[in-house]
């Protein structure tokens, strides 16, 4: 067992221990190291500048992404290496040509922005993707400027030439680094120390176990334990409602969790895969769900948080439950004492409050494909397209023979304290024919399911509404579809 965190920052290593492994990564570069490059404005994964890159152990090698360090506690990162803004160099050690390329296209004013940019444009350098206007702005979803203008910042991505600037990682030893890493992974790591509070002492602790066994021996003597996957949930809540977890769980070294398979058309996701990992692989087997993954938060993110804790941080409005209800998912809820399938139509008991026991983790989730014969269509409406909340989420999967529906699954999120299957009309529409005079009916009686109230997203009325016209809108959408398939 180790008493310290091993992080490379810019290539140099720190073996961080006691209640210094308790802060964020953006605290750390800040005060603990003096890196001010790093910027923190929204301290909530939002305005992404406080981007930097992070190379972490995948498949036996170091694998590049950008993340939000202000979201990213130092107990998730150990065995990471961090490049910062000021760790960015080419050869000659000048200004790196991300850099010149964003002063040259006038990319900057205040520059408080610039270096969540450079570093997001750098990761984009490290995914090898092609540069082009609709990857650049993809790739920049998760940065926000108040002054320059993103045109300006767009044509700097647009002017990198992948061929000749050299990945920002290649810049270091990644050989020793990752052979330092494969030493220390292995060994789980805990961490400890003492917080005043009232005058009196309490004990803070955090584990990093290197197995699933470990870690759910923990979980079962220490029931209360945070789990933190992505952090994308929890620290936000850390940083901006003042939760302060005394005991901590990070599921980063369980490399058990990092499975991501299809097999006999089922499809297996692992606890600890990535919105990232999981919309690649969605690309080929489910572009239903990549669409919704596509305009999931942003790459900083995406890049950090996973199915399972948007399963388990259990929000009514989360992106992925729509799907998993009407594709009839299950979870692999695992204790030391065992295991247990649940279906997600029953893991959720009311807000906030799922079937998951105190020494359960999430291990797997895992669902079937959708059978040729099925439509299968996923909504999500928020004020914005990109890096918005949603108001309301739809998922609509039905089965059809001969132009009549066999069966109907219906399930809306947004309008009550859990995301709820609609009975009645599902009922309704089995057996019925593809007409919209069917679907304006549907439309109805789906109002009279649910009971959403009013929020600062919208109102009541509004989501009544939703509701009601989002199965008009399947329903223009399947006939669109099917007329383009007559036509072909
Ligand atoms: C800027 C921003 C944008 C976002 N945009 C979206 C969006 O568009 N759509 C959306 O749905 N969500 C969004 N989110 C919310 C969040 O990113 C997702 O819910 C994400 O999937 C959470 O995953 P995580 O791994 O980061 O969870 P964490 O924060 O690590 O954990 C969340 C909860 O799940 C628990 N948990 C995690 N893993 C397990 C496990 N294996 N077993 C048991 N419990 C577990 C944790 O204890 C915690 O209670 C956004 C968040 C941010 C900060
Ligand atoms: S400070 Fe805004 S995303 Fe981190
Ligand atoms: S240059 Fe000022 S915020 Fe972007």
């Amino acid at each position: 067992m180790r008493d310290y965190l091993l992080i490379y920052v810019n290539g140099r290593r720190y073996k961080i221990s006691g209640k210094r492994g308790f802060q964020s990564l953006s605290d750390f570069l800040r005060y603990d190291l003096g890196m001010v490059g790093t910027k923190v404005v929204c301290a909530e994964g939002d305005c992404g500048s406080c981007t930097v890159l992070i190379g972490r152990v995948r498949n036996s090698q170091l694998l590049y992404e950008g993340i939000d360090s202000c979201i990213q506690y130092l107990y998730q990162l150990d065995c990471s290496h961090v490049i910062t803004v000021e760790g960015l160099k080419d050869e000659a050690q000048i200004i790196h040509p991300v850099q010149k390329a964003m002063v040259d296209a006038a990319g900057s004013q205040c520059g408080y922005c610039t270096p969540g940019f450079v570093m997001a444009l750098a990761a984009m350098l490290e995914t090898g993707e092609t540069l082009t206007r609709h990857s650049v702005q993809d790739g920049l979803t998760g940065n926000l400027c108040r002054c320059t203008g993103y045109e300006q910042i767009i044509d700097a991505g647009l002017s990198l030439n992948q061929k000749v600037i050299p990945k920002a990682s290649k810049c270091y030893d990644a050989k020793a680094i990752l052979a330092d890493f494969m030493e220390h992974v292995v060994q789980p790591v805990y961490c400890e120390y003492e917080k005043k509070w009232n005058g009196a002492g309490q004990q803070v602790q955090f584990f990093v176990p290197a197995y699933l066994e470990e870690a759910l021996e923990f979980k079962q003597k220490n029931k209360h334990v945070t789990v933190v996957a992505g952090g994308t949930d929890i620290s936000v809540q850390m940083n901006k409602e003042r939760l302060e977890p005394n005991c901590i769980m990070s599921l980063t070294h369980l490399t058990g969790l990092e499975i991501l398979e299809i097999e006999n058309k089922t499809v297996t996701v692992g606890a600890k895969v990535t919105w990232t990992e999981l919309g690649e692989f969605c690309q080929e087997h489910l572009p239903e769900l990549d669409e919704i993954i596509s305009i999931f938060a942003s790459r900083q993110i995406k890049n950090a948080a996973t199915l399972a804790g948007n399963i388990a941080n259990a929000s009514p409005i989360a992106d992925s439950l729509p799907f998993l209800h009407v594709i009839d998912a299950e979870m692999e809820l695992t204790a030391s004492h065992g295991t247990r399938w649940v279906n997600i139509n029953r893991f959720y008991h009311g807000y906030k409050n799922t079937e998951m026991k105190p020494d359960e983790l999430i291990t797997r989730i895992r669902w079937n494909l959708p059978e040729p014969e099925t439509v299968l269509k996923l909504y999500k409406v928020s004020k914005r397209k990109d890096l918005d909340i949603s108001t309301f989420t739809a998922g609509i999967l039905l089965r059809l023979k001969k132009g009549k529906i066999q069966n109907a699954r219906l399930a809306f999120g947004g309008v009550g304290p859990v995301v709820l299957r609609l009975p009645k009309t599902e009922e309704f529409l089995q057996g019925k024919p593809m007409l919209p005079g069917i679907f304006h009916e549907a439309g109805k009686l789906a109002r009279d399911e649910i009971s959403p109230i009013s929020d600062v997203r919208a109102s009541s009325d509004y989501r009544l509404q939703l509701a009601e016209n989002i199965l008009l809108k399947f329903f223009h959408e399947c006939s669109d579809n099917q007329n383009k398939k007559e036509a072909a």
